[in-house]
């Protein structure tokens, strides 16, 4: 703490403060140097095996990290624990129809469940699966049921560096002369992530979802939404698409969802929950097919893997998650974060997206080759620097040992995701300053070689040394 300014000039702050204040507190500690240089050792580099408690600042995910509310809080208390008919499933089923339209709700504990339950039914040897950007679960889990999980983002999307507003936007073209060119049932059904969680968190289009429910119609393909950050993307809509600034979100959202057949979940995300996720639909053979096999794998319909009190905290928060305060200083408070990033001159991905700051490890550090994992040094450099936990997303998770070869990632970056509602302005401005303070010193970060690596998934129990 002694390196840094007392009196700093203070970058513009968010437009407007929090949309909340704070009602309960949880500490966090910032151990010393010589205890995260312990911490890092023996972790053999790989934060993932670090306890959460020696963390000061946690950017891992947003991903079940949210705050509750007073509102949700309250709710939990109103858990009503019934194996069957619980009032909250009734309460969330209320809730999701009146948000997304849809009039089948089925609660799974997480986004991967439904992922699971959809695609061990429709998919089969030989089908492909089109999406902007797959998330690795669900890749893995269209993958497993034999089919081809297909990435046709539009090219603004592969561009780092490019201005675009809304780069998680799909191909059109392609996907048009995939449905063309595809034998019918060969598709079980189209997709789109919003945001695109893999493309850095970038937005899609209204236009561009409109372009993509046509091209389903017209070669009658079911679509559906992979929906975790559904608020977020509407308000990215709402600022930036022409004729829209005058709509509210949960208009823009309806209009989305009134577009799609049905909709998966991860309500760790924009469910504004810890825990929770649903699949909604409107075809009622499908959704009872899932019924069914969600009775062996995930729980009785009314409860999905989950307690009465997660529903009712899952209801409330897809409801909060729509108010348009939070949506704009949630937005606004990433975009703030990557401002100060690149006012200190850290690279990073270009727009900032919704839900993280990417760092471009590899122009940050161009003295560390590839085959050395640049990214993995800087995530490093901040726990040890500023006991700040990130991911890295680049060779040490994409690269392959092939036949003794060893291939990297397109490219090297530093996920900094921002959980909704837990670090204020202060938090993200000492995480800047520390990214700062290691840019300013770049040479002296070291690459790092792999001790020890798993076959599959290799980055969640890989184990380095540093080069010196
Ligand atoms: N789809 C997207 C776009 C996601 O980002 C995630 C999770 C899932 C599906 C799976 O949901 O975790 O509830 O099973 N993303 C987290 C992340 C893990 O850190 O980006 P889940």
């Amino acid at each position: 703490m002694s390196k840094r300014d007392l009196s700093p000039t203070v970058p513009p702050l968010p437009a407007l403060p929090e949309p909340w204040r704070i009602k309960m507190v949880e500490p966090i500690v910032l151990r010393d140097r010589e205890y995260r240089e312990r911490r890092l050792r023996e972790a053999a580099f790989n934060v993932f095996q670090i306890p959460s408690e020696d963390v000061y600042i946690d950017l891992f995910t947003d991903s079940g990290t949210s705050a509750m509310s007073d509102s949700q809080w309250a709710g939990m208390m109103l858990g009503d624990e019934a194996y069957a008919g619980s009032r909250n499933f009734y309460a969330l089923q209320a809730t999701v129809q009146s948000i997304f339209g849809f009039p089948i709700v089925l609660p799974v504990h997480q986004g991967r469940a439904a992922e699971n339950l959809l695609f061990s039914t429709v998919v089969k040897p030989g089908s492909t699966v089109p999406n902007n950007s797959h998330f690795d679960t669900t890749r893995a889990n269209i993958e497993a049921n034999g089919g081809t999980a297909l990435d046709l983002l539009a090219t603004p999307g592969y561009d780092p560096s490019l201005e675009h507003p809304f780069k998680g936007n799909i191909d059109l073209d392609r996907v048009r002369d995939l449905f063309r060119g595809t034998p019918r049932g060969k598709i079980p059904l189209a997709m789109l992530t919003l945001t695109n969680n893999s493309g850095g968190g970038q937005p899609v289009s209204l236009e561009n979802i409109k372009g993509m429910a046509a091209l389903c119609r017209e070669h009658g393909i079911p679509f559906y939404i992979d929906a975790c950050r559904f608020a977020e993307n509407a308000w990215f809509i709402k600022q930036r698409e022409p004729g829209q600034q005058s709509r509210n979100v949960a208009d823009i959202v309806r209009e989305i969802f009134a577009l799609t057949d049905g909709c998966l979940m991860s309500a760790k995300k924009d469910g504004l929950s810890n825990i929770g996720g649903f699949i909604a639909g409107r075809d009622r053979d499908l959704m009872e097919s899932l019924k069914q096999r969600m009775l062996v794998i995930e729980g009785f319909p009314t409860y999905g893997g989950l307690a009465g009190r997660d529903l009712e905290a899952m209801s409330r928060g897809l409801r909060e998650v729509l108010q348009e305060e939070y949506l704009r200083f949630r937005v606004e408070q990433v975009a703030q974060f990557g401002a100060r990033l690149t006012a200190l001159g850290i690279p990073i991905l270009r727009p900032v997206g919704g839900h993280a700051v990417y760092v471009d490890a590899k122009a940050l550090l161009p003295h560390i080759p590839q085959s050395q994992f640049p990214a993995q040094a800087l995530v490093v450099a901040l726990y040890r620097e500023g006991g700040v936990r990130s991911v890295e997303i680049g060779t040490v998770m994409f690269g392959r040992d092939q036949g003794g070869e060893a291939t990297v990632a397109p490219m090297e970056l530093v996920r900094l995701a921002v959980p909704r509602r837990v670090y204020t302005a202060s938090h993200l401005q000492y995480v800047a300053e520390i990214l700062g303070g290691i840019g300013a010193q770049r040479t002296r970060l070291k690459g790092l070689r792999f001790t020890f690596r798993a076959p599959v998934l290799r980055h969640f129990t890989a184990q380095f040394e540093e080069i010196a």
